[in-house]
């Protein structure tokens, strides 16, 4: 099979239209998900009042698929997204989709994408992105009788500018997700009530907001796209928990990969912004599949600059282990723990 003639190496984070994608359908009248399959179509026909349009009834994922050291194409935990979408969906009174049919979903558009997946050692990967939503007409308030489930793929480079470099994030006065709100789901209206915040902070010479929680606003909870990990000066990795932040699975993977491959101690814990801003922490950073790991070298409060011992010019030592590890499990060169690793072709 040929590769498409792509600068891989200088991919952004952005969309490009790629061949296949995988498109199934649930109707109230079959009460089930039909069986799907793939298409070259990338339009959608739907009503001017589709659930989604009008109240947002959408929840969606994100994966990646690597080409390995020696020459496979995997991906990485995908039963997680597809259980995560299960759970996001069961909140939005979507009906779910069965975790098999997401995986299976996953592995196809993969598979007949092989041409767009970047090749091992260009830093690119090939990201998935699974939606759901509600494509009959609804008026008053309530959940769309029939859905589309999608997949479409596209290759993509760093989420950030510079790739590893350290990135300078402010603490913002927007709230992003109510205590038993939709903060631990991922569902498309998380992310546009994000988007004013985000803007301003690009704006502000930002690369991202740091959401604090909302009840108390004393506590970290995540950025916009990504969960947040810390490194105490004792080298214990510090991980905020709350019921208000997306279960990323980048974080739980991480988590695993501190204790069993790098021999640290976890504390999964609230976090005070006060910690932060008072020095416990030496080393800190974002987490998720778009952004792996992210160093963040310093903070912004309202005007103040905290900067981490690990500084703005380079990735603090756990960071770049965390990071190393966890990209050598996804690129087979380092052996993976049971189950991590579903390989496609
Ligand atoms: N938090 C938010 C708000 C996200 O959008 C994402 C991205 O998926 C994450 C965290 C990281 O989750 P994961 O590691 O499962 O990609
Ligand atoms: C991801 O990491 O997959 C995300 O969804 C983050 C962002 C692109 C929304």
């Amino acid at each position: 099979m040929e590769k498409k003639n792509l600068d891989w190496a200088n991919l952004s984070f952005s969309y490009v239209k790629t061949d296949y994608r995988y498109v199934a359908n649930y109707t109230a009248a079959a009460g089930k998900w039909d069986e799907g399959g793939l298409t070259t179509d990338d339009q959608i026909v739907m009503s001017e009042d589709a659930g989604v349009l009008q109240y947002s009834q959408s929840v969606f994922e994100g994966l990646k698929a690597y080409t390995t050291k020696d020459g496979h194409i995997v991906t990485f935990r995908p039963d997680l997204n597809a259980q995560r979408m299960y759970d996001s969906a069961k909140r939005l009174e979507i009906p779910p989709v069965p975790v098999d049919q997401f995986v299976d979903a996953v592995h196809q558009v993969v598979k007949a994408n092989e041409a767009w997946v970047p090749p091992y050692g260009t830093g690119a990967t090939l990201y998935l992105r699974p939606y759901v939503f509600g494509i009959s007409p609804v008026i008053g308030v309530k959940p769309a009788d029939d859905y589309q489930f999608r997949v479409f793929c596209t290759p993509v480079g760093p989420y950030f500018k510079g790739g590893a470099k350290p990135i300078y994030v402010r603490i913002t006065d927007y709230d992003r997700a109510a205590p038993h709100g939709t903060g631990n789901i991922k569902a498309g209206l998380n992310y546009a009530m994000s988007l004013e915040a985000i803007v301003e902070a690009h704006q502000a010479g930002f690369a991202e907001n740091i959401y604090l929680d909302a009840a108390t606003r004393t506590k970290i909870e995540e950025t916009g796209g990504a969960n947040i990990l810390f490194v105490a000066q004792d080298d214990t990795l510090v991980v905020p928990k709350s019921n208000s932040i997306l279960p990323s699975i980048t974080r739980r993977s991480l988590v695993y990969v501190a204790e069993h491959y790098l021999g640290m101690k976890v504390d999964e814990r609230p976090v005070y912004l006060k910690e932060v801003l008072d020095g416990e922490f030496k080393e800190c950073g974002l987490c998720g599949t778009a952004a792996v790991i992210s160093p963040i070298g310093k903070i912004n409060d309202h005007g103040k600059d905290y900067e981490f011992a690990s500084g703005m010019e380079e990735m603090g030592p756990w960071m770049s282990k965390l990071r190393s590890t966890l990209l050598g499990i996804q690129e087979g060169e380092i052996e993976a723990p049971e189950g991590w690793i579903h390989v496609i072709g």
